[in-house]
């Protein structure tokens, strides 16, 4: 008889980070992907509500509803025996009352999460104290936090004053010291995600911030060069060289872990 799979836990992101071993963390929208990444070593899919734009085809992930996002975990979670899962909140789902806020993890969770994203910075730290002391795991996302272009002017680097880049930092503390368990940071200069990565006990997870982040993640897109026009700086396409997904998949996992991506040129 074959050993039953053992799926990955926040205890085993927690012994990654603690150990140096980088994790290798991919969005994932549907069952046929969570399959195939989990397959080539992903250690964590992020059902991320950048679905908006790349499965629904909107300019910003502001009309991902939480249904959407129930429906695509449960499609992940089907397909899924091994990774850690993470779903993130949508838009209008967290900045709310902690406890509708509960209310709407709870059913991210009950649909197979593991673990919910909340975009925001210190202003999110009550509800995540909440939601973290009351069973529900956070991954807090600071930095260029899509559901904040609106606020930002388009998809912009944040953190790049002195001034605004110490108001993250500060966010970072103050949401870890609210219960935060993971730290995601995006669109931050490389000497931020530096010092935060530095200043945090718990893992960090970039994408467009340090090769220093205990783990990384892209839009699986993105890193197979799926997504139509301009990309991001921070991305890398693992197509490049693959004669299959798989294999490509399998070369993001093997960069990341060897710490060859991002390199400086992913990094601002
Ligand atoms: O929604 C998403 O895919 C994300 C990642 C870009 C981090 O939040």
């Amino acid at each position: 008889m074959s050993d039953p799979v053992k799926r990955k836990t926040l205890l085993d992101m927690r012994k990654l980070h603690d150990s140096g071993e980088k994790i290798a963390m991919l969005t994932c929208y549907d069952a046929s992907f969570a399959a195939l990444l989990e397959s080539a070593g992903v250690d964590s899919l992020l059902v991320g509500d950048s679905l908006g734009m790349v499965v629904q085809g909107r300019d910003l992930p502001i009309a991902v509803t939480l249904d959407d996002m129930v429906y695509h975990t449960t499609c992940v979670a089907r397909a899924s025996r091994a990774a850690f899962i993470v779903s993130d909140m949508p838009f209008g789902s967290s900045q709310i009352s902690p406890q509708d806020t509960f209310a709407n993890a709870a059913r991210l969770l009950a649909a197979g999460a593991q673990m919910v994203k909340i975009e925001g910075g210190v202003e999110m730290a009550p509800t995540i104290e909440f939601l973290s002391n009351r069973g529900i795991p956070v991954c807090a996302h600071v930095g260029l936090t899509p559901q904040s272009a609106n606020v930002f002017g388009g998809f912009r680097v944040q953190g790049r004053s002195p001034e605004d880049a110490e108001r993250i930092l500060a966010s970072t503390k103050a949401l870890e010291s609210a219960g935060a368990h993971i730290l995601l940071m995006e669109g931050v200069p490389r000497v931020l995600a530096d010092t935060v990565c530095k200043s945090v006990k718990i893992p960090t997870i970039g994408i467009g911030a340090s090769p220093a982040c205990s783990g990384q993640v892209l839009v699986v897109y993105d890193a197979l060069d799926i997504s139509p026009g301009r990309k991001a700086r921070f991305v890398r396409n693992f197509m490049n060289g693959a004669s299959t997904v798989q294999a490509a998949v399998s070369a993001y996992v093997s960069a990341v872990k060897d710490g060859s991506f991002p390199a400086a040129e992913h990094c601002y």
